[in-house]
């Protein structure tokens, strides 16, 4: 091997070097530029090289001797290089922001509903979902066999015992109106189930604000007062309407309407056209029910309604398809904050 041979392999051997402590970095200094290192033997071989060639074999000696030093230097300043992959991912990047939840359009206005009707005095109670025939139908003058329970197909986890999911939240008000005496002023908000075909409009679950004022000398002006109250404050409008109805608890009963808001009252399929849509049914508490619970019909009067929070959603935010609101896709919810 030639000198230049030689010295081209010194210098690659020092370019390959990678320096991980501070002993290392002394030995490799002693190695190859200390006084008996290797440059040195290099070095000695000048006088071996043809003269033409002196000037060239001159230069490659000192660039294995800067290259030496640099790394020795670069050694002692910047610490001892650790063998870390350095990545090459960019540390002034902005970061990636979190993804934080929204809370859920029905639960939104489940909790702006609950405001209203605190507002004027209600207080919310709940009860069980998973209730008895008795609760969810009986004392609300449903006997037996009585055809109006048709009007609510019900998920019965027990037939024989006459256990069922219930139907609506009148159950729990039943059962603060067997445990307290008036005067009452619910609201009961809360999950609901019925056996009925999903589509745009029904699901098989869904979730109702029921009211209850009982007291003395409650009158159907009282309710009506109240839901406008409400349809006011919800949707910044009480253009609703009270279409005389039947239900088995009330008398007399009525449905409740609101104008569409989605398509403006022009109609649209959420109002089938009519340009009115249906959040749920009201009336006075009929005596039957109050004497079941207890409470004398010839003292006390009252009246309650029942909401379902899907459709004041549906209606307070232009959505046309109820099945939205239970797939949890996140595009759909994110757009509620
Ligand atoms: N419980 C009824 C329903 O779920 C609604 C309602 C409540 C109607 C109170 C009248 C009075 O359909």
């Amino acid at each position: 091997m030639n000198p230049f041979e030689k010295g081209q392999e010194i210098l690659k051997e020092i370019e390959a070097q990678v320096l991980n402590s501070a002993e290392e970095a002394e030995a490799f200094r002693i190695k190859f530029i200390g006084s008996k290192g290797l440059l040195k033997d290099l070095f000695a071989s000048i006088k071996d090289i043809p003269l033409e060639r002196k000037k060239d074999f001159g230069q490659l000696v000192n660039q294995i001797k800067q290259s030496a030093e640099e790394k020795v230097a670069l050694a002692k300043t910047s610490g001892v290089k650790k063998k870390v992959k350095i990545s090459n991912e960019d540390l002034t990047a902005p970061g990636v922001p979190y993804k934080v939840g929204t809370r859920h359009p029905i639960n939104l206005v489940k909790n702006e509903m609950i405001e209203i009707f605190k507002r004027l005095g209600f207080v919310v109670e709940d009860g069980p979902e998973i209730e008895d025939d008795w609760h969810n139908f009986t004392a609300l003058n449903l006997p037996e066999n009585h055809p109006a329970r048709d009007m609510q197909d019900t998920f019965y986890i027990d037939y024989k015992d006459n256990i069922l999911l219930r139907t609506h939240t009148s159950s729990a008000q039943i059962r603060v109106m067997q445990r307290q005496k008036p005067p009452i002023r619910i609201i009961t908000p809360g999950r609901v189930y019925r056996n009925e075909t999903i589509s745009a409009r029904a699901h098989c679950t869904f979730h109702q604000v029921e009211g209850l004022y009982i007291d003395k000398d409650v009158s159907f002006a009282d309710l009506k007062q109240t839901l406008y109250y409400f349809a006011k404050e919800m949707f910044g409008s009480d253009k609703i309407r009270m279409r005389p109805s039947y239900f088995p608890f009330t008398e007399p009963s009525a449905e409740i309407d609101v104008s569409c808001f989605i398509c403006d009252a022009k109609g649209c399929a959420v109002c089938k056209h009519s340009g009115w849509v249906e959040i749920g049914g009201c009336g006075m508490v009929d005596p039957a029910v109050l004497t079941n619970v207890g409470i004398d019909p010839e003292e006390y009067s009252g009246f309650a309604f029942g909401m379902g929070i899907e459709r004041v959603t549906m209606l307070k935010y232009g959505i046309n398809d109820i099945r939205l609101f239970f797939e949890n896709d996140e595009r759909f919810l994110e757009q509620f904050s």
